[in-house]
């Protein structure tokens, strides 16, 4: 194959997660980092239960560690995530404090942190995965909602602007193509956070066989239509959706499939106005790393590259998209 991602993808910056170990690692996983991507998210080791595992008490160390190997490979770092009711360290949900003590806490840690990575990190999500799954979509129920209220995500973007005004400001969650109804309150909540929000983060953890062209489209023209910027997340496709536990390697046809999925969402990507433009990150680098595999417990092959480093199709699919 000629080229490599990042190359191939000459308007936007192509995204892979790692890890702090994978880093130290160093070998074919850093090797393939630094010719293919152009952009670095932190898997977990930048969410507040590592970053903040105590009050007062902050660890950067492992998101250093990324971000040092960021700027030494003149790659961009997402930031990933300052507020998410999955990664809240147990004494921030057990908060003994009054409500304004709570939110003290709350803009120091935003404030800490966003200072602490500013020139490094040049965008944040500043909060993930806010909308519940449930009909019309309400906020979830966080301890951040308790004590801050409704308007606590507006108040988190005020912190993180205050922090850092250069830094793209992102919202992100997910099933934004598969819901449509998710989608408008996605959109809804956007609307509200009016100029404190830059970007829209719709995490891309799909399957060969869905959501239709037609609806991750929607998601770029309402991004598109708002004036923000796109960042297509969290990009994994799953090619055993069906949870057949029987399945023990890929078969040719569910990789080609998997390979025209990532090329149909590659070029709904590559097509929106560059203004609009960000990154597409796929959230793995080998098949056996993905998180989908302990989530779902069944055997999948979601990404773009084998256990031993090698290519896939779905890999050629990423390329041909931008030919
Ligand atoms: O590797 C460490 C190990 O050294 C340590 O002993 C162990 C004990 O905590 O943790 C291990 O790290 C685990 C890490 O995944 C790497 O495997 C963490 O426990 C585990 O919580 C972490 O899960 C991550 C999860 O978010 C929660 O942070 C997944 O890797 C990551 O793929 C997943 O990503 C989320 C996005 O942030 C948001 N969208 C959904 C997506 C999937 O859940």
């Amino acid at each position: 194959n000629t080229g490599n991602l990042k190359t191939a993808a000459t308007t936007f910056s192509v995204g892979m997660i790692t890890r702090a170990s994978f880093i130290n690692g160093g070998g074919q996983h850093t090797e393939i980092l630094k010719d293919e991507f152009n952009n670095l998210t932190s898997e977990y080791e930048m969410k507040m239960n590592v970053m903040y595992p105590s009050q007062g008490n902050y660890d950067f160390s492992a998101g250093d560690v990324i971000v040092n190997f960021a700027q030494a490979n003149n790659m961009d770092v997402h930031g990933h995530a300052l507020i998410w009711h999955n990664a809240t360290p147990s004494w921030v949900e057990n908060f003994a404090g009054t409500d304004a003590e709570f939110e003290a806490m709350i803009e120091d840690y935003i404030t800490t942190t966003v200072n602490h990575f500013k020139g490094k990190v040049r965008s944040w999500d500043v909060v993930n995965e806010a909308l519940e799954d449930g009909t019309g979509h309400p906020l979830r129920n966080s301890v951040f909602r308790q004590k801050m209220g409704d308007d606590y995500i507006k108040k988190c973007f005020q912190f993180a602007r205050n922090a850092d005004p250069d830094a793209i400001l992102f919202y992100n969650d997910y099933n934004m193509a598969s819901s449509p109804t998710k989608r408008a309150a996605m959109f809804a909540l956007v609307d509200d956070l009016g100029d404190l929000i830059d970007g829209v983060g719709a995490q891309m953890h799909i399957s060969y066989n869905g959501p239709s062209a037609a609806n991750i489209q929607a998601v770029a023209d309402g991004t598109v239509s708002r004036g923000l910027k796109l960042h297509f997340a969290e990009l994994d496709i799953r090619t055993n959706p069906e949870g057949d536990s029987s399945v023990s390697s890929l078969s040719s046809d569910k990789a080609n499939s998997q390979k025209a999925k990532f090329k149909e969402v590659v070029e709904i990507y590559n097509a929106i106005p560059l203004d609009n433009k960000f990154a597409l990150t796929v959230w793995g680098l080998r098949d056996n790393e993905s998180w989908l595999i302990d989530f779902w417990g069944v055997p999948d092959w979601p990404l773009l590259y084998d256990e031993n480093y090698n290519r896939k199709p779905a890999y050629d699919g990423f390329i041909e998209a931008l030919q």
